[in-house]
Formats: structure tokens, C-alpha cells, sequence
């Protein structure tokens, strides 16, 4: 019936990817294979600029890729693709700004916020309610720290934590997680 409550598992095939009923994918997304997108998701469409409202190209999510409840992956202003690549977990009320790239196997913790033409490199993880700058790049395989504000590209391989994040130390559990994984 219409009046009842939206059920949590309310997903819808498309092909071998499985969208849940409330999420919102803009027309010109192009999506890989067996991708899983939750509730209230919002992918594609305008890039939230000053001025000129509309997406200039489209967003690209690769195979295998696991995006929680309440994500916002902006569609792109500057270039031609926000692109997502394979096996990444963003999990809920993360926001990807407009022309960013997340490569492969990243993990992007609930809350996070990558501002728009970051570049997130394989294997990186970003801790809960991470902020990026607008321009940055993340290594592959580094860490954010939970909370941490990161103001200028991070190293590959290493922990950064704090306000402003700072490179802490070599990301040995990253590392092991990656060799075992690949
Ligand atoms: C960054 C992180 C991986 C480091 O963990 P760790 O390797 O066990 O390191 P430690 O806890 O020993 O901390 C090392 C140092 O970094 C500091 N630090 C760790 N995390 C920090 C953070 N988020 N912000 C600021 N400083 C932090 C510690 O205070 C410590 O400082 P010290 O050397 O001056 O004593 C971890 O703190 C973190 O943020 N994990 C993310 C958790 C998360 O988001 N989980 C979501 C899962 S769904």
C-alpha cells in the first residue's frame, strides 16, 4: 500500500547492480556491474556551482562498488567525468564533490566530505566526518584519521590525522590490507 513505510530493503535490479527504490541516479550515469546503492542516495546531476547551475558531463561508477544510505556524488563542472572506479565502500551521508576521482578499493567512512576536483588514489581510507579541501589529492593507500581537515596532498602509504592533518606515520595496516587484498 502507498501509505506504508518504505521498506529498508526495498532494493530494484538493474542489471547486476542493485538501487534501492528512494535513490535518486541522474539520467546520464553510467554504471558498471553488480554495484549496491542505498537509501536516499543522490548520484549525478549539478554540480552546485556559483552562478551556473548545471552538471557539464557525467558521473562513471566502475563494477563492484559498495555506496551506502544518503551519499551525494556530485556530478562534474570543470571536466567531463566525476568518476568512481571498482570495489570502494563509501558508506553513509559521505559527499563527493563535483569532478572528483576515487580510484579502486578505497574506503570512505560515514560523514566524510571530499570537496569538488579531488583526486582520492587506490586504497586510500578516509575516517569518519574526514574533510578534504577542494584540489586535493590523497595518495594511494594512506589513511585519514577520523575528524581530520586536510588542507594539502597527502604522501602514499602514510597516516595523516588532525586539524590541519599532518603525516603521522607510515600506514602499515593500509599497507597489509592492501597486500592481502591484491
Ligand atoms: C588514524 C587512525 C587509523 C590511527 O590509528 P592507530 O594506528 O591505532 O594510531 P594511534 O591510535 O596509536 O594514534 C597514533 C597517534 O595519532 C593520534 N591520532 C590518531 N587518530 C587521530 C585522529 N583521528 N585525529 C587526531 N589525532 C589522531 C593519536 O592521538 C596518536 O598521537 P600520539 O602519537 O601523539 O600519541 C585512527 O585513529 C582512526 O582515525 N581511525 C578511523 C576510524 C574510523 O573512522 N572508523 C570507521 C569505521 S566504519
Amino acid at each position: 500500500m502507498d501509505n506504508q513505510p518504505k521498506r529498508y530493503d526495498d532494493f530494484v535490479a538493474v542489471g547486476t547492480n542493485k538501487i534501492h527504490r528512494t535513490a535518486l541516479i541522474a539520467e546520464d550515469v553510467e554504471l558498471g556491474e553488480n554495484n549496491i546503492i542505498g537509501a536516499f542516495t543522490v548520484i549525478g546531476g549539478y554540480g552546485g556551482m556559483l552562478g551556473d547551475f548545471s552538471a557539464k558531463g557525467k558521473v562513471v561508477i566502475g563494477d563492484n562498488n559498495i555506496i551506502h544510505n544518503h551519499v551525494e556524488i556530485k556530478g562534474p563542472y570543470r571536466t567531463a567525468i566525476t568518476r568512481i572506479g571498482n570495489n570502494n565502500l563509501i558508506m553513509d551521508y559521505v559527499n563527493v564533490g563535483h569532478d572528483c576521482v576515487v580510484e579502486d578499493h578505497c574506503v570512505i567512512a560515514s560523514g566524510s566530505r571530499v570537496a569538488g576536483c579531488c583526486h582520492i588514489e587506490s586504497w586510500a581510507s578516509l575516517g569518519l566526518n574526514a574533510v578534504i579541501h577542494q584540489r586535493i589529492r590523497i595518495g594511494h593507500t594512506s589513511m585519514v584519521g577520523m575528524g581530520s581537515i586536510v588542507m594539502a596532498n597527502a604522501e602514499p602509504e602514510y597516516v595523516y590525522v588532525g586539524q590541519p592533518a599532518r603525516k603521522k606515520k607510515k600506514n602499515v595496516k593500509g599497507i597489509a590490507r592492501r597486500d592481502q587484498q591484491s
